[in-house]
């Protein structure tokens, strides 16, 4: 147990992203078909006892950051506790890690000063257009409203720095960016942009209508001089100043300049399986290690316990010496994997 987690590549895994759901409140039509995904079986779900010893597992091996996802993590119902949990969380130096979460923000002004209360650090919200009929037609769900409300609980609070992303869609919403820039310096955001990549379960996503990096850059450029943010680092988003700074635009180009080279994330998806990429399909299963034994049953024998942990470990590590270079969204054979 400890020690980085470096892949054949030489790249150090120090982010790691916990779906905590599977399920959402919206169905963007980029992620999900209209009746939802087939839901994982409730007693496949990871629990608040089993995210916790994963996390303080990857944290001796030298993970900083965990960021919690979905589906939409506000509709776990232990949120508030997966928060408190996994803000304790410390490294091997003694370091806390740092937590955050990306949402759709559509429960925010509930939950908002119970998970800053239980330590969460940093929020990342999702709003792709701010017009009611668009936004319906989107995800499918006439919910604009819910999420702006949560967007301003977000902006009051201290919670900085705060980030809004946007799929950039043609004719869906390239004609709202210098709005929707313009929204996120309202409430004090970093509007990041991201190239849509295909993910979604209609396989609709076309290459060639997709809105690039590019472009997206020559529409905001009528409005703001961008000068470059240097020092990007292993993080997805390219960021430029608005105006000579200090408001700042990013952009997620997967698809026009993947990040691969620097990628520093593992994923954990909500029933247990460890992924090393957002486009692998391989999965490292967690469960047998978790629950093979009964660990989480009782007060373990300490031998057991270690037994788990030397497990995860190792999954870890598997994981990790599994991951390819980059991926392949790129190539004309790229087939979109089942999700
Ligand atoms: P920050 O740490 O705040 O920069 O968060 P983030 O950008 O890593 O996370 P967020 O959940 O806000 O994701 C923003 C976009 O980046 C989404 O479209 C994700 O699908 C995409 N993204 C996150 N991780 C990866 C990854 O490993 N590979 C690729 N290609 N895209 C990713
Ligand atoms: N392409 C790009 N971004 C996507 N997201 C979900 N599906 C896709 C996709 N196919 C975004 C969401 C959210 C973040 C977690 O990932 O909009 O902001
Ligand atoms: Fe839900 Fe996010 Fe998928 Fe939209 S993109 S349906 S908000 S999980």
């Amino acid at each position: 147990l400890g020690g980085p987690l470096v892949d054949t590549h030489g790249r150090v895994h120090r982010d790691l992203r916990i779906s905590l759901t599977d399920r959402c409140s919206l169905r963007c039509t980029y992620c999900m078909p209209e009746q939802g995904n087939e839901w994982l079986a409730r007693s496949s779900i990871l629990t608040l006892d089993e995210i916790e010893r994963i996390a303080r597992v990857a944290a001796a091996d030298g993970v900083t950051t965990f960021r919690l996802t979905g589906g939409e993590p506000l509709l776990r119902a232990d949120i508030v506790e997966v928060v408190r949990r996994l803000s304790a969380v410390v490294g091997p130096d003694g370091a806390p890690v740092e937590l955050a979460m990306t949402t759709n923000g559509i429960r925010l002004p509930e939950l908002l000063p119970g998970l800053i209360a239980a330590g969460l650090g940093r929020l990342n919200i999702s709003i792709d257009t701010l017009r009611r009929d668009r936004f319906h037609e989107l995800t499918r769900r006439d919910r604009l409203d819910d999420v702006l409300a949560g967007i301003a609980a977000a902006a009051a609070s201290d919670l900085r720095p705060l980030k809004l992303n946007a799929v950039a869609m043609r004719d869906v919403n390239d004609d709202e960016l210098v709005d929707l820039v313009a929204f996120a310096l309202d409430h004090d955001a970093e509007l990041r942009f991201i190239e849509q990549m295909p993910l979604d379960a209609g396989h609709t996503w076309d290459r060639s209508r997709m809105v690039t990096r590019d472009e997206i850059l020559g529409a905001l450029s009528a409005r703001w001089r961008l000068t470059p943010v240097p020092g990007r680092g292993g993080a997805p988003a390219e960021r430029w100043m608005l105006d000579g700074g200090p408001k700042t635009v990013g952009v997620i180009a997967s698809v026009t300049a993947p990040f691969c080279g620097d990628c520093d994330r593992l994923r954990l998806t909500a029933d247990g399986q460890l992924r090393n990429c957002l486009f692998s399909t391989a999965e490292y299963d967690l469960l047998p290690a978790l629950r093979g034994t009964n660990v989480a049953e009782l007060v373990p024998p300490v031998a057991e316990l270690v037994e788990a942990d030397l497990s995860i470990d190792r999954m870890l590590r598997a994981c990790v010496r599994g991951k390819l270079p980059g991926h392949a969204i790129n190539d004309p054979s790229f087939l979109q994997p089942a999700r």
